[in-house]
């Protein structure tokens, strides 16, 4: 074990004893591909204190899909992407939340319990897409195009989502924007996931020009590359990424929507494009399949470790809190979303596809919008 990880142990007054290699030793078999025998020793004890922390409060941890192996297949109840997190936020029984993910989802979490404790280990766990928009945005945009319905990814704050009408995730997106029956929508704030929507819907869809800084990176050559290289590779793609990256993919949908796809399909070699951490939690589960690894990293999502995690539970920090002004209106869009029902495997989003457009580009110039 390196010598600062030993500090950080001791500093949380954990060791790597025979009891707790014992007690985790079912975990370590699941992950061991994965994770090396010397980061294991770092990481049991605190699996282990983490564990016997959530039975001792009635914690549950959801985690997102991006999480690294030893919080994913370790110590989280509940894994999944935006749309699973957020049911499942709302069906938690538990009277203590702790998020393994970022701060928009563990606003979610809250916003659907009211009630109960939610904490974040990290609160500078962000987004670049949920950063890139404002409640005041999203105000100036309603003046500007009076009637028009908005309709907000799920990743923004619970400040933006209270100006909007309905959430999406990239798993219900197409099917949020043709529920509302009308000719044109907001689409907020993700530009590449507003145009993968517009290209299959006759609605007109304007956007803002918010990016994913992970998905963004990705490009049509990348892909090519990857087929070069691999000869038989199935690509799957996240909505977040450029259209043209969709148009070179096998399959696109959400995390969980590429995670059900593998499953189901188990080809001989695939390649996510996506977060990177996907793929290891995924060969866990797939022995036989070859991951191709794209290292594309959310600095955001990377916050979340496993010391963050049991601090978070000790010291029941950070705790979420949503200004009572908001919360209801924020409620409401996401509870609107929910009770469509759409499935958590995603839609597919096959470039090309469908009677649809471009997606039109309304803000970001915040002084056009409020000229
Ligand atoms: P999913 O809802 O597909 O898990 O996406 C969330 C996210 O932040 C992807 O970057
Ligand atoms: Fe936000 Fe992109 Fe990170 Fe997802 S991967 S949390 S969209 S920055």
């Amino acid at each position: 074990m390196i010598m600062n990880s030993a500090a950080e142990l001791a500093r949380d007054g954990l060791e790597f004893t025979s009891g707790v290699e014992r007690a985790t030793a079912d975990v370590y078999a699941r992950v061991k591909d994965v994770i090396p025998e010397i980061e294991w020793q770092f990481f049991a004890p605190y699996i282990h204190a983490i564990n016997q922390l959530k039975r001792e409060k009635n914690a549950i941890i959801l985690a997102h899909n991006y999480m690294t192996p030893e919080i994913y297949h370790g110590v989280a109840d509940i894994c999944g992407d935006s749309l699973a997190l957020a049911r499942e936020a709302a069906k938690a029984d538990a009277e203590i939340i702790v998020q393994a993910s970022v701060h928009f989802m563990a606003e979610t979490a809250k916003l659907m319990n009211p009630d109960k404790t939610v904490l974040i280990p990290d609160m500078s766990a962000g987004c670049s897409l949920s950063e890139s928009i404002t409640g005041a945005d999203v105000r100036l945009l309603k003046e500007h195009f009076p009637g028009v319905p908005v309709v907000t990814y799920v990743n923004t704050s619970a400040e933006v989502k209270a100006e909007t009408d309905i959430c999406c995730t990239s798993s219900n997106a197409l099917q949020v924007v043709e529920s509302l029956g009308t000719d044109k929508v907001l689409f907020l704030p993700d530009h590449y996931l507003a145009a993968n929507v517009a290209r299959q819907t006759s609605v007109k869809v304007l956007t803002w020009r918010g990016r994913c800084m992970v998905h963004e990176q990705f490009s049509a050559k990348d892909i090519r590359e990857y087929r070069e290289a691999n000869p038989g590779v199935i690509v799957l793609a996240h909505p977040e990424c450029p259209p043209d990256v969709l148009d070179e993919a096998d399959y696109a949908g959400s995390t969980a929507g590429m995670i059900g796809y593998v499953h189901k399909a188990q080809p001989a070699k695939v390649v996510m494009i996506t977060e990177c951490s996907m793929s290891d939690n995924v060969a866990v589960e797939l022995p036989n399949v070859k991951f191709i690894r794209p290292c594309n990293l959310c600095p955001h999502m990377k916050k979340i470790t496993l010391p963050k995690i049991l601090r978070s539970l000790r010291e029941m920090k950070h705790e979420v809190k949503i200004d009572p002004q908001i919360a209801p209106r924020a409620r409401l869009a996401i509870e609107r979303m929910l009770a469509l029902g759409t499935p958590s495997s995603g839609a597919q989003w096959q470039g090309g596809v469908g009677t649809g457009g471009k997606a039109e580009i309304v803000g970001a110039p915040r002084e056009l919008v409020s000229a």
